[in-house]
């Protein structure tokens, strides 16, 4: 079910400023993979990358192995890659439900004005499991709007999930959230990555949630990659305290 995702020599430049410096990375199919570095490091814009959202200067971007650089975002959804925003991306004026089959609908390529009430009725029947599996059941009729950021993060990543995806990208998806939502957030990554054999892609700021988490880490710093491991040995090693606090050129 999960994708293997490889960048290779990935360079995007914003006018003078390079966001992404050559960047390789190797996230095994399966995989929970945090990418971590302080901000402005280049991390969002890895994202874009893997996602399509972005032309890049030079590099390859692989899916399964298969080259997707010059992919739009729309075909690389539909190959699996389901992308949760750092700013959630929601309805805020329908029902969480509703939320939830306007992704399923826009997964099966129906546009708005011609939905028939029996792709409606199948997809309303679709967002009641995700509904459940994401524990979002009480919250059925609430206007997205309305939600605490934990119970909208939860909302983002059903209409991930609607939309099919083999591979969830969480740009900092405890932002903003209670410890309490934090710890449940982890939990849900977790138990989603299990059952759906999902490979993760996750930037956090939440060392906590990082080493809670992931089974390898990539730090960035001012776009390169300073180093990729498991996440002790990542810890222990000096520069990545060095790039934290500023001191390394
Ligand atoms: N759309 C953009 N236009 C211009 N500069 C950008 C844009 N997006 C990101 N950058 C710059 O690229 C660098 C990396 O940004 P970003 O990927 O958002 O870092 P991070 O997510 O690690 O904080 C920063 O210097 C940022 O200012
Ligand atoms: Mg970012």
């Amino acid at each position: 079910m999960s994708l293997e995702i490889e960048l290779r020599s990935v360079t995007k430049r914003f006018g003078g400023n390079a966001a992404l410096d050559g960047v390789d990375l190797h996230v095994p199919a399966g995989q929970i993979h945090a990418v971590i570095g302080p901000n402005g490091a280049g991390k969002s814009t890895l994202f874009g990358a893997v996602a399509g959202e972005l032309p890049l200067d030079t590099g390859t971007v692989l899916l399964d192995g298969r080259d997707v650089t010059g992919a739009s975002p729309q075909r690389r959804v539909r190959l699996g890659i389901g992308r949760a925003f750092q700013v959630a991306r929601l309805f805020p004026t329908l029902s969480v439900r509703d939320n939830i089959v306007a992704a399923v609908l826009s997964r099966q390529g129906k546009s708005l004005v011609f939905w028939s009430a029996r792709a409606v009725r199948a997809a309303r029947v679709e967002a009641e499991h995700l509904l459940d599996e994401l524990r979002l059941g009480d919250l059925t009729t609430r206007l997205a709007g309305s939600l605490s950021q934990g119970d909208r993060k939860r909302l983002e990543i059903a209409m991930v999930l609607a939309l099919s995806s083999r591979v969830l990208l969480l740009d900092e998806p405890t932002a903003g959230m209670s410890p309490e939502e934090t710890e449940a957030t982890v939990h849900l990554v977790r138990q989603l990555w299990a059952e759906r054999e999902l490979t993760v892609l996750i930037t956090e700021h939440d060392m906590d949630v990082v080493f809670g988490l992931a089974q390898a880490v990539t730090v960035m710093y001012r776009g390169s990659v300073l180093c990729t491991g498991d996440p002790e040995t990542v810890r222990a090693r000096p520069d990545v305290a060095d790039v934290y606090l500023g001191g390394v050129e």
